[in-house]
Protein backbone atom coordinates (compact mmCIF):
# COMPACT_ATOMS: atom_id res chain seq x y z
CA UNK A 1 0.00 0.00 0.00
CA UNK A 2 1.06 3.52 -0.60
CA UNK A 3 1.84 6.05 1.53
CA UNK A 4 -1.32 8.74 2.02
CA UNK A 5 0.02 12.15 3.32
CA UNK A 6 -2.18 15.48 3.34
CA UNK A 7 -2.04 18.20 0.72
CA UNK A 8 0.63 20.71 1.70
CA UNK A 9 0.92 24.28 0.86
CA UNK A 10 3.35 24.78 -1.79
CA UNK A 11 7.00 25.86 -0.95
CA UNK A 12 6.57 29.74 -0.49
CA UNK A 13 9.91 30.59 -3.00
CA UNK A 14 8.03 31.75 -5.85
CA UNK A 15 5.24 33.47 -4.14
CA UNK A 16 8.66 35.64 -2.65
CA UNK A 17 9.78 35.83 -6.39
CA UNK A 18 6.51 36.79 -8.04
CA UNK A 19 3.94 38.29 -5.98
CA UNK A 20 3.46 42.19 -6.69
CA UNK A 21 6.07 44.46 -5.41
CA UNK A 22 9.08 41.65 -5.50
CA UNK A 23 12.41 42.81 -5.68
CA UNK A 24 13.64 40.43 -8.00
CA UNK A 25 11.04 40.29 -10.10
CA UNK A 26 10.88 44.52 -10.90
CA UNK A 27 14.47 44.59 -11.25
CA UNK A 28 14.06 41.68 -13.95
CA UNK A 29 11.34 43.29 -15.91
CA UNK A 30 12.55 46.74 -16.17
CA UNK A 31 16.37 45.63 -17.10
CA UNK A 32 14.76 43.42 -19.85
CA UNK A 33 12.32 46.17 -20.49
CA UNK A 34 15.41 48.93 -20.91
CA UNK A 35 17.09 46.69 -23.22
CA UNK A 36 17.73 47.91 -26.91
CA UNK A 37 15.64 45.05 -28.42
CA UNK A 38 13.34 44.60 -25.27
CA UNK A 39 12.47 41.23 -24.15
CA UNK A 40 10.35 39.66 -21.10
CA UNK A 41 10.80 36.00 -19.97
CA UNK A 42 8.56 33.50 -20.86
CA UNK A 43 8.01 32.31 -17.29
CA UNK A 44 5.84 35.88 -16.59
CA UNK A 45 2.93 34.08 -18.78
CA UNK A 46 1.76 32.99 -15.75
CA UNK A 47 -0.33 34.27 -13.91
CA UNK A 48 -3.78 32.52 -13.24
CA UNK A 49 -5.16 33.84 -15.78
CA UNK A 50 -2.27 32.89 -17.69
CA UNK A 51 -2.71 29.13 -16.56
CA UNK A 52 -6.00 29.28 -17.40
CA UNK A 53 -5.14 30.50 -21.11
CA UNK A 54 -2.49 28.54 -22.03
CA UNK A 55 -4.89 25.03 -20.70
CA UNK A 56 -7.19 26.68 -23.66
CA UNK A 57 -4.44 26.80 -26.20
CA UNK A 58 -4.13 23.12 -25.07
CA UNK A 59 -7.96 22.53 -26.28
CA UNK A 60 -7.22 24.50 -30.19
CA UNK A 61 -7.29 22.58 -33.21
CA UNK A 62 -4.30 24.54 -34.74
CA UNK A 63 -2.46 23.73 -31.27
CA UNK A 64 -1.54 20.32 -32.05
CA UNK A 65 1.58 20.13 -29.28
CA UNK A 66 -0.51 19.08 -26.27
CA UNK A 67 -2.83 16.39 -28.25
CA UNK A 68 0.28 14.67 -30.28
CA UNK A 69 2.24 14.58 -26.53
CA UNK A 70 -0.89 13.02 -24.53
CA UNK A 71 -1.17 10.65 -27.73
CA UNK A 72 2.52 9.14 -26.67
CA UNK A 73 1.74 9.06 -22.86
CA UNK A 74 -1.75 6.93 -23.52
CA UNK A 75 -0.29 4.72 -25.85
CA UNK A 76 2.95 4.23 -24.11
CA UNK A 77 2.19 4.14 -20.52
CA UNK A 78 3.11 0.98 -19.54
CA UNK A 79 6.28 0.65 -21.41
CA UNK A 80 7.60 3.94 -19.58
CA UNK A 81 6.52 2.15 -16.67
CA UNK A 82 8.41 -1.11 -17.10
CA UNK A 83 11.44 0.85 -17.96
CA UNK A 84 11.09 3.41 -15.23
CA UNK A 85 10.14 1.22 -12.60
CA UNK A 86 6.70 1.55 -9.98
CA UNK A 87 6.86 3.36 -6.54
CA UNK A 88 9.38 6.22 -7.29
CA UNK A 89 9.04 10.00 -7.02
CA UNK A 90 7.87 11.44 -10.02
CA UNK A 91 8.74 15.42 -10.08
CA UNK A 92 7.17 17.10 -12.76
CA UNK A 93 8.76 20.28 -13.89
CA UNK A 94 6.15 23.17 -14.62
CA UNK A 95 3.34 21.11 -14.22
CA UNK A 96 0.84 23.27 -15.46
CA UNK A 97 -2.70 21.59 -14.51
CA UNK A 98 -0.53 18.06 -14.05
CA UNK A 99 -3.18 17.01 -16.69
CA UNK A 100 0.24 14.80 -18.41
CA UNK A 101 1.40 13.60 -15.63
CA UNK A 102 -1.72 11.89 -14.33
CA UNK A 103 -1.75 10.02 -17.74
CA UNK A 104 1.38 7.76 -16.29
CA UNK A 105 -0.38 7.77 -12.73
CA UNK A 106 -2.09 3.93 -12.95
CA UNK A 107 1.19 2.46 -14.82
CA UNK A 108 3.52 4.50 -12.90
CA UNK A 109 2.09 3.98 -9.27
CA UNK A 110 4.29 6.90 -7.57
CA UNK A 111 5.22 7.07 -4.22
CA UNK A 112 5.12 10.66 -4.47
CA UNK A 113 4.15 13.38 -6.94
CA UNK A 114 6.16 16.38 -6.71
CA UNK A 115 4.65 18.74 -9.09
CA UNK A 116 6.19 22.60 -9.52
CA UNK A 117 5.56 25.58 -11.00
CA UNK A 118 5.93 29.12 -10.69
CA UNK A 119 2.03 29.91 -10.70
CA UNK A 120 1.37 28.98 -6.96
CA UNK A 121 -2.49 29.47 -6.97
CA UNK A 122 -3.83 28.05 -10.28
CA UNK A 123 -1.17 24.45 -8.96
CA UNK A 124 -2.53 24.82 -5.43
CA UNK A 125 -6.21 24.26 -7.08
CA UNK A 126 -5.26 21.97 -9.34
CA UNK A 127 -3.41 19.80 -6.43
CA UNK A 128 -6.15 19.94 -4.22
CA UNK A 129 -8.57 18.39 -6.61
CA UNK A 130 -6.24 15.45 -7.94
CA UNK A 131 -5.03 14.85 -4.47
CA UNK A 132 -9.19 13.86 -3.86
CA UNK A 133 -8.75 11.89 -6.99
CA UNK A 134 -5.80 10.24 -5.72
CA UNK A 135 -5.15 9.88 -1.83
CA UNK A 136 -3.08 6.79 -2.11
CA UNK A 137 -0.35 9.08 -4.07
CA UNK A 138 1.77 11.56 -1.35
CA UNK A 139 1.47 14.88 -3.75
CA UNK A 140 3.93 17.50 -2.66
CA UNK A 141 3.59 20.53 -4.80
CA UNK A 142 6.42 23.10 -4.84
CA UNK A 143 6.01 26.54 -5.78
CA UNK A 144 9.39 27.48 -7.29
CA UNK A 145 10.82 29.43 -10.63
CA UNK A 146 13.63 26.71 -11.51
CA UNK A 147 15.36 29.06 -14.12
CA UNK A 148 16.41 30.34 -10.27
CA UNK A 149 16.78 27.23 -8.10
CA UNK A 150 15.74 23.49 -8.45
CA UNK A 151 16.94 23.35 -5.05
CA UNK A 152 13.68 20.76 -3.94
CA UNK A 153 12.99 20.25 -0.07
CA UNK A 154 14.58 17.87 2.25
CA UNK A 155 11.24 15.42 2.20
CA UNK A 156 11.47 14.46 -1.20
CA UNK A 157 13.11 11.22 -1.72
CA UNK A 158 16.46 11.16 -3.01
CA UNK A 159 16.29 7.63 -4.87
CA UNK A 160 14.37 6.75 -7.90
CA UNK A 161 13.62 9.89 -8.99
CA UNK A 162 11.73 10.30 -12.11
CA UNK A 163 12.10 14.10 -13.63
CA UNK A 164 9.38 14.67 -15.64
CA UNK A 165 9.50 17.93 -17.81
CA UNK A 166 6.41 17.59 -20.64
CA UNK A 167 5.04 20.39 -22.62
CA UNK A 168 8.46 21.26 -25.02
CA UNK A 169 8.81 23.58 -22.68
CA UNK A 170 12.60 22.70 -23.01
CA UNK A 171 12.18 24.83 -26.40
CA UNK A 172 11.58 27.89 -24.22
CA UNK A 173 15.76 27.85 -23.48
CA UNK A 174 17.99 28.49 -26.66
CA UNK A 175 20.08 25.21 -27.00
CA UNK A 176 22.94 26.46 -24.77
CA UNK A 177 20.59 27.13 -22.40
CA UNK A 178 19.37 24.08 -22.63
CA UNK A 179 22.00 22.33 -22.02
CA UNK A 180 22.73 24.31 -18.76
CA UNK A 181 19.23 23.66 -17.88
CA UNK A 182 19.39 19.50 -18.28
CA UNK A 183 22.84 19.70 -16.53
CA UNK A 184 20.81 20.77 -13.62
CA UNK A 185 18.12 18.61 -13.57
CA UNK A 186 20.66 15.71 -14.19
CA UNK A 187 21.71 16.78 -10.68
CA UNK A 188 18.79 16.70 -9.74
CA UNK A 189 17.87 12.95 -10.47
CA UNK A 190 20.18 11.30 -7.74
CA UNK A 191 20.69 7.72 -7.27
CA UNK A 192 19.22 5.34 -10.13
CA UNK A 193 17.46 8.41 -11.37
CA UNK A 194 15.94 9.39 -14.98
CA UNK A 195 14.50 12.09 -16.73
CA UNK A 196 11.01 12.08 -19.12
CA UNK A 197 10.51 14.66 -21.30
CA UNK A 198 8.48 15.93 -24.25
CA UNK A 199 9.97 18.08 -27.03
CA UNK A 200 8.56 19.11 -30.56
CA UNK A 201 9.54 18.01 -33.31
CA UNK A 202 10.72 20.33 -36.52
CA UNK A 203 8.05 20.34 -39.46
CA UNK A 204 6.64 23.07 -42.03
CA UNK A 205 6.39 26.46 -40.98
CA UNK A 206 2.38 26.19 -41.71
CA UNK A 207 2.03 23.71 -38.88
CA UNK A 208 3.92 25.47 -36.41
CA UNK A 209 2.48 28.93 -37.50
CA UNK A 210 -0.57 28.14 -37.06
CA UNK A 211 -0.61 26.42 -33.70
CA UNK A 212 0.75 29.77 -32.42
CA UNK A 213 -1.65 32.06 -34.28
CA UNK A 214 -4.88 29.82 -33.86
CA UNK A 215 -7.76 31.71 -35.28
CA UNK A 216 -9.69 32.13 -32.24
CA UNK A 217 -7.06 34.36 -30.81
CA UNK A 218 -6.66 32.35 -27.39
CA UNK A 219 -2.44 32.49 -28.04
CA UNK A 220 -3.09 35.94 -28.43
CA UNK A 221 -4.96 36.65 -25.59
CA UNK A 222 -2.26 34.52 -23.38
CA UNK A 223 0.90 36.86 -25.40
CA UNK A 224 -1.32 39.94 -24.18
CA UNK A 225 -1.69 38.84 -20.81
CA UNK A 226 1.92 38.66 -20.12
CA UNK A 227 1.39 42.88 -20.04
CA UNK A 228 -1.51 42.97 -17.27
CA UNK A 229 0.95 40.44 -15.19
CA UNK A 230 3.40 42.80 -15.41
CA UNK A 231 1.44 45.67 -14.66
CA UNK A 232 0.70 44.08 -11.58
CA UNK A 233 4.23 42.93 -10.88
CA UNK A 234 6.32 45.90 -11.53
CA UNK A 235 3.39 48.48 -11.23
CA UNK A 236 3.92 49.69 -14.97
CA UNK A 237 0.94 51.04 -16.96
CA UNK A 238 1.44 48.95 -20.09
CA UNK A 239 -2.78 49.19 -22.23
CA UNK A 240 -3.21 45.75 -23.57
CA UNK A 241 -4.55 48.04 -26.74
CA UNK A 242 -1.21 49.35 -27.62
CA UNK A 243 -0.52 45.90 -28.44
CA UNK A 244 -0.66 42.60 -31.18
CA UNK A 245 0.56 39.87 -30.92
CA UNK A 246 2.89 38.36 -33.57
CA UNK A 247 4.23 34.84 -33.45
CA UNK A 248 6.59 33.62 -36.98
CA UNK A 249 8.98 30.78 -37.35
CA UNK A 250 12.17 31.42 -37.33
CA UNK A 251 13.97 29.04 -40.25
CA UNK A 252 17.45 29.44 -39.58
CA UNK A 253 16.82 28.95 -36.19
CA UNK A 254 14.10 26.00 -35.71
CA UNK A 255 12.29 28.07 -33.52
CA UNK A 256 8.97 29.65 -33.17
CA UNK A 257 9.22 33.43 -31.82
CA UNK A 258 6.75 35.05 -30.39
CA UNK A 259 6.67 39.08 -30.07
CA UNK A 260 4.45 41.63 -28.40
CA UNK A 261 4.37 45.18 -31.33
CA UNK A 262 3.27 48.00 -30.74
CA UNK A 263 0.10 49.58 -32.61
CA UNK A 264 1.27 52.86 -31.89
CA UNK A 265 3.85 54.95 -30.26
CA UNK A 266 3.72 54.25 -26.57
CA UNK A 267 5.54 55.26 -23.65
CA UNK A 268 5.41 52.67 -20.71
CA UNK A 269 6.13 54.03 -17.06
CA UNK A 270 6.56 52.23 -14.05
CA UNK A 271 8.10 53.58 -10.65
CA UNK A 272 12.05 54.69 -11.09
CA UNK A 273 11.72 54.04 -15.16
CA UNK A 274 10.43 55.02 -18.60
CA UNK A 275 10.47 53.14 -21.84
CA UNK A 276 9.60 54.72 -25.41
CA UNK A 277 8.22 52.17 -28.07
CA UNK A 278 8.10 53.36 -31.77
CA UNK A 279 5.12 52.25 -33.68
CA UNK A 280 5.92 48.40 -34.63
CA UNK A 281 8.64 48.12 -32.32
CA UNK A 282 8.52 44.91 -30.34
CA UNK A 283 8.73 42.95 -26.89
CA UNK A 284 9.95 39.09 -27.54
CA UNK A 285 8.51 37.11 -25.06
CA UNK A 286 8.94 33.62 -25.81
CA UNK A 287 11.27 31.12 -28.19
CA UNK A 288 10.02 27.82 -28.78
CA UNK A 289 13.23 26.09 -30.38
CA UNK A 290 11.64 22.76 -32.23
CA UNK A 291 14.50 19.62 -32.57
CA UNK A 292 14.74 16.42 -34.38
CA UNK A 293 14.93 13.33 -32.92
CA UNK A 294 18.81 12.92 -33.54
CA UNK A 295 20.05 16.54 -32.39
CA UNK A 296 17.39 16.26 -28.95
CA UNK A 297 19.25 12.37 -28.16
CA UNK A 298 22.73 14.36 -28.73
CA UNK A 299 21.51 17.11 -26.43
CA UNK A 300 20.70 14.48 -23.81
CA UNK A 301 23.60 12.76 -24.07
CA UNK A 302 26.01 16.06 -24.31
CA UNK A 303 24.01 16.51 -20.65
CA UNK A 304 25.58 12.99 -19.14
CA UNK A 305 22.20 11.15 -19.88
CA UNK A 306 22.18 7.75 -21.25
CA UNK A 307 21.10 6.90 -24.89
CA UNK A 308 17.49 7.74 -24.73
CA UNK A 309 14.40 6.03 -25.57
CA UNK A 310 12.26 7.96 -27.52
CA UNK A 311 8.75 7.29 -28.87
CA UNK A 312 6.53 10.11 -31.17
CA UNK A 313 2.84 9.93 -32.02
CA UNK A 314 1.62 8.56 -35.55
CA UNK A 315 1.99 11.72 -36.60
CA UNK A 316 5.50 11.98 -35.89
CA UNK A 317 5.08 15.65 -34.84
CA UNK A 318 6.31 15.22 -30.97
CA UNK A 319 8.90 13.36 -29.28
CA UNK A 320 9.30 12.06 -25.76
CA UNK A 321 12.31 10.69 -24.24
CA UNK A 322 13.29 8.83 -21.39
CA UNK A 323 17.12 8.66 -20.31
CA UNK A 324 18.88 8.03 -17.45
CA UNK A 325 20.82 10.07 -15.00
CA UNK A 326 24.52 8.18 -15.79
C1 LIG B 1 3.82 25.33 -21.50
S1 LIG B 1 3.15 25.18 -19.89
C2 LIG B 1 3.15 23.40 -19.72
C3 LIG B 1 2.18 22.92 -18.69
C4 LIG B 1 2.09 21.38 -18.58
N1 LIG B 1 3.34 20.81 -18.14
C5 LIG B 1 1.71 20.80 -19.90
O1 LIG B 1 2.57 20.16 -20.51
O2 LIG B 1 0.57 20.97 -20.33
C6 LIG B 1 4.55 25.64 -18.89
C7 LIG B 1 4.32 25.48 -17.39
O3 LIG B 1 5.56 25.74 -16.72
C8 LIG B 1 5.38 26.71 -15.71
N2 LIG B 1 6.60 27.53 -15.68
C9 LIG B 1 7.04 28.36 -16.66
N3 LIG B 1 8.23 28.91 -16.31
C10 LIG B 1 8.52 28.42 -15.08
C11 LIG B 1 9.61 28.63 -14.19
N4 LIG B 1 10.62 29.45 -14.50
N5 LIG B 1 9.62 27.97 -13.01
C12 LIG B 1 8.58 27.12 -12.68
N6 LIG B 1 7.52 26.89 -13.50
C13 LIG B 1 7.49 27.53 -14.68
C14 LIG B 1 4.16 27.50 -16.10
O4 LIG B 1 3.51 28.10 -15.01
C15 LIG B 1 3.30 26.44 -16.82
O5 LIG B 1 2.47 25.78 -15.92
Amino acid sequence: MLETQSLRKPHDVADKVFSAGSERARHELASGLRQHAARIPPKYFYNELGSKLFEAICLVDEYYVTRAETNIYLNHATEIADIAGQGGTLIDLGAGNCAKAALLFKALQPNQYVPVDISTAFLNSTVERLQAVYPQIAMLPVGLDFTESLNLPAKIRQDQRLLFYPGSSIGNFSPLQAMQFLTRIHRECGKNGALLIGVDLVKPADILEAAYNDSLGITAAFNLNLLVHVNNLLDSNFLVSDWRHIAFFNVDQNCIEMHLEARRPVTVQWPGGERFFAQGERIHTENSYKYTKDGFSELLKSCNFGDPICWTDPAQQFLVCYARAN
